[in-house]
């Protein structure tokens, strides 16, 4: 778009920068350099190294320019590799997974592994604690990998998420073989980039900058118009609309509702849906029709099995679930919640002709399984303890100008949230504001508490309007870890704060 558009996001990134500056100047005054915090790191161990040469042993992801076919359109995009999703990473429990970022995009990017508990140093935050990777260069993230489950990557970097650069990171529990017969990874998305506005030109049409003396009578009209395309609507489970942006399309896999991937199997097998929710700014309530769905797991780890009809996933969170398939074709149908358009998919386990693409399964009304639904396995369980700290994090928004905030302040303002080794933390995040929030903590897994008790593991939680969800959590992996809101307009407009503590 204009270069107005592009000066004002490029100040502030600038601004973030100065105040990681402030950060470590601040830290190294009071006599805790990053040295000592990356050296103190708890397990999985820290072998995180940035070798110059390539490692035969290590996947490649090249972030890089390319074109894309969404259902018979041409879409320019960037992308790891020339596919979206890009590759799906697999290691076993125990194993070292070694990535190398090329990058061949035109500007600074990272990969950041959502969920992983992973050494600080390898988290692919800019400046938390290495800088993003520049144009041309690349960068070797290697870690340990000690808890199984359905994990996803993607960048860390403006909105480039909102691109086709994201990917499926499974992490495999030998123990957990034989359980189901087939395995159906899903991961949906809200697709704009090449079909559309580019994501940047979406968020300058949401509203000036915070700061910026910029085209207030453009915005407005520029919002007029985009509220229509979103066809917001409201939405009893997020407790409030689907969101600000809209999107020309939904896709599952990288397809779109006209092309969809069609997954083969026998009638009576158990498939695990592996379901992710890569998108920027949509939730979608998923159901495959014809079936009713059996959840274990969520964010990766594992539940009390639950039934019910259709699950609904935030952007960030992950679901496994476990269906017996019947014999025919069926659709898996993924409604964006509170806006227009849907992502679809097709299981055939017989013969018979593929539903309507505006068929919608009966399941998406039916008994829809969300995070008040789950309790956490045994094996999941966060002993209960006393917090030795409270972390309230308010959580608020104007549109003009355009500003998300934590505790009145955007990233570019926060202070870190400050703890200590050892300590149990309860995070509090209290929304104030009429739109949802799913809330990421990075480098953790945290217990949603239910009645004052640790409850379900998760690493994303659905925060709605007015309301308030508390969060335990361990700290024994040391660093400066981010903590957002998954909605990349909002995490873009300022919704991110820091976690801070140092080796013990
Ligand atoms: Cu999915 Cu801060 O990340
Ligand atoms: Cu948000």
């Amino acid at each position: 778009m204009d270069e107005g558009r592009y000066r004002r996001h490029g100040m502030r990134s600038a601004d973030r920068h100065d105040v990681t500056r402030r950060r470590f100047l601040r830290l190294a005054a009071a006599g805790a350099a990053a040295a000592p915090v990356v050296g103190a790191l708890g397990m999985p161990r820290a072998a995180a190294t940035a070798r110059a040469g390539p490692d035969p042993s290590a996947v490649v992801l090249t972030a890089k320019p390319t074109t894309i076919d969404l259902g018979g359109r041409t879409a320019r995009t960037w992308a790891y590799g020339d596919t979206v999703p890009g590759p799906q990473l697999r290691v076993a429990v125990g194993e070292t997974l070694r990535v190398r970022l090329i990058n061949k995009l035109p500007d600074p990017t990272t990969v950041h592994f959502h969920g992983i508990r992973l050494p600080n140093r390898v988290d692919g935050v800019p400046d938390l604690p290495l800088p993003a990777v520049a144009p041309g260069e690349e960068f070797l993230y290697e870690f340990e990998n000690h808890y199984p489950g359905t994990y996803f990557f993607h960048p860390h970097v403006g909105l480039q998420l909102d691109r086709g650069l994201y990917g499926v990171l499974i992490v495999d529990d030998p123990n957990e073989a034989g359980a189901y017969d087939q395995e159906w990874v899903v991961v949906l998305d809200d697709w704009t980039d090449g079909v559309g506005p580019t994501p940047d030109a979406l968020l300058a049409a949401l509203g000036p900058a915070p700061g910026s003396s910029h085209g207030e009578h453009t915005s407005t009209a520029v919002d007029d118009v985009d509220r229509s395309r979103v066809g917001r609507t409201n939405s009893a489970l997020l407790g409030g609309h689907g969101g600000d942006v809209g999107y020309p399309l939904m896709l599952a896999n990288g397809r779109p509702p006209n092309d969809p991937e069609t997954f083969a199997a026998a009638p009576g097998q158990r498939i695990r849906l592996r379901l992710v929710n890569a998108a920027a700014e949509t939730a979608f309530r998923v159901a495959l029709g014809g079936h009713e769905m059996t959840v274990t797991h969520t964010d990766g780890y594992p539940v009390e099995p639950v039934t019910g009809d259709a699950v609904l996933l935030s952007m960030g969170e992950r679901v496994d679930a476990v269906v017996t398939a019947g014999d025919g074709v069926f659709p898996l149908v993924a409604v964006a919640e509170g806006k227009r358009g849907r992502a679809r998919a097709l299981l055939r386990t017989g013969t018979g002709t593929a539903p309507r693409v505006s068929a919608r399964p009966d399941e998406l009304d039916g008994r829809v399984l969300t995070v008040e639904d789950f309790a956490a396995a045994p094996a999941a369980v966060l002993a209960e303890r006393p917090p030795d700290i409270v972390h309230r994090l308010v959580l608020r928004g104007t549109h003009r100008p355009y500003r998300w905030t934590i505790n009145n302040r955007t990233f570019a303002e926060a202070e870190e949230l400050i703890t200590e080794t050892g300590q149990r933390v309860r995070l509090a995040f209290v929304n104030a504001s009429p739109m949802f929030h799913p809330m990421h903590v990075h480098g953790h897994t945290f217990a949603v508490l239910r009645d004052g008790q640790p409850g379900v593991r998760k690493d994303t939680v659905l925060v709605r309007p007015n309301d308030t969800v508390r969060v335990d959590l361990d700290a024994d992996n040391a660093g400066y870890w981010a903590l957002h809101c998954h909605n990349a307009y909002h995490q873009e407009a300022g919704m991110m704060t820091v976690l801070y503590y140092s080796g013990a």
